[in-house]
């Protein structure tokens, strides 16, 4: 069933865990993430970068993240990932997402407070849920790069302030992740994640989850994290599982029998994730 954002994350808040959010951008992406759902029992996030709308559409995108959640035996938010101006948001909004995320992280504070209102006031009127972003998170999603040296954390004071100010549903935070494929082992501040979940008590978000090692991702849930965007390790296994099917079936002009290994590989990685999130069983 389709629910919002803030319905699956205040219940991962009160009880301790984290709800992953995987990106969506064709139909095989979105039947791996709910086959996942449904066989770990876990409530999910659909969600779709600005990149993801441009390459399928918006009528494609939202029509499968709709039908897709209509039909799980699971609870499905379709999220709005890395919205970057109010006419993205406006336009999710109308197409039936029931969560956005205004990312307005690249303008000075009091402008990102006013971008996030403008969206908070018009979202909640109509029930949409709000995710914002304060500090900027480093590496590149789709069409949004942030070069390592302009990455900077979230000032827990800040949050609280931007929080207290917008009344926003959940926050994504920099606290040592960054976008894409890392180069060394990404270390991540819990301290800093413990500092701002208690000043502002509201769902925190980590972003560029990928690639992250699972003590790191269990240690930020408990200090505060409750959702989880995964990007970079489904496209690895997706294109992984082609790539290997094709090299041993290179005669094969069959998208369908290069799309099921694919789908499958990425399932099961989904699958794992949703395991280490704690989110199974809580659907
Ligand atoms: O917003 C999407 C995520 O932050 C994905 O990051 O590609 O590093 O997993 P990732
Ligand atoms: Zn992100």
């Amino acid at each position: 069933m389709l629910v919002t954002g803030k319905e699956l994350l205040d219940h991962a808040n009160k009880n301790g865990y984290a709800v992953g959010a995987f990106n969506i951008n064709n139909m095989e992406i979105v039947q791996a993430i709910i086959e996942a759902a449904e066989e770990t029992n876990s409530p999910v996030i659909l969600q779709a970068s600005q990149g993801g709308i441009k390459y399928a559409g918006i009528e494609y995108i939202a029509a499968l993240g709709k039908v897709a959640a209509e039909k799980a035996k699971v609870p499905v938010a379709l999220h709005l990932d890395h919205g970057t101006d109010f006419e993205q948001v406006m336009l999710c909004i109308r197409y039936g997402f029931t969560s956005v995320m205004i990312d307005g992280s690249k303008h000075p504070l009091r402008e990102n407070i006013e971008l996030t209102k403008k969206v908070i006031d018009v979202a909640h009127a109509v029930g949409v849920s709000v995710e914002a972003e304060l500090g900027k998170i480093g590496g590149t999603e789709d069409d949004i790069t942030v070069d390592e040296m302009e990455a900077t954390f979230t000032d827990p004071d800040e949050a609280k302030l931007f929080v207290e100010e917008t009344g926003v549903d959940y926050l994504a935070v920099a606290v040592g992740t960054a976008h894409g494929v890392y180069k060394g082992e990404p270390k991540l501040d819990f301290d800093r994640i413990r500092k701002i979940k208690e000043l502002v008590g509201i769902p925190l978000v980590l972003h560029g989850s990928s690639g992250v090692p699972a003590d790191s991702i269990k240690k930020a849930i408990e200090a505060g994290i409750n959702k989880v965007n995964i990007d970079t390790d489904l496209r690895i296994a997706f294109t992984t599982a082609m790539k290997d099917f094709l090299k041993k079936n290179p005669d094969n002009i069959d998208p369908r029998k290069i799309l099921t290994p694919a789908r499958e590989a990425m399932k099961e990685v989904i699958k794992e994730k949703m395991i280490l999130f704690g989110s199974n069983g809580r659907a």
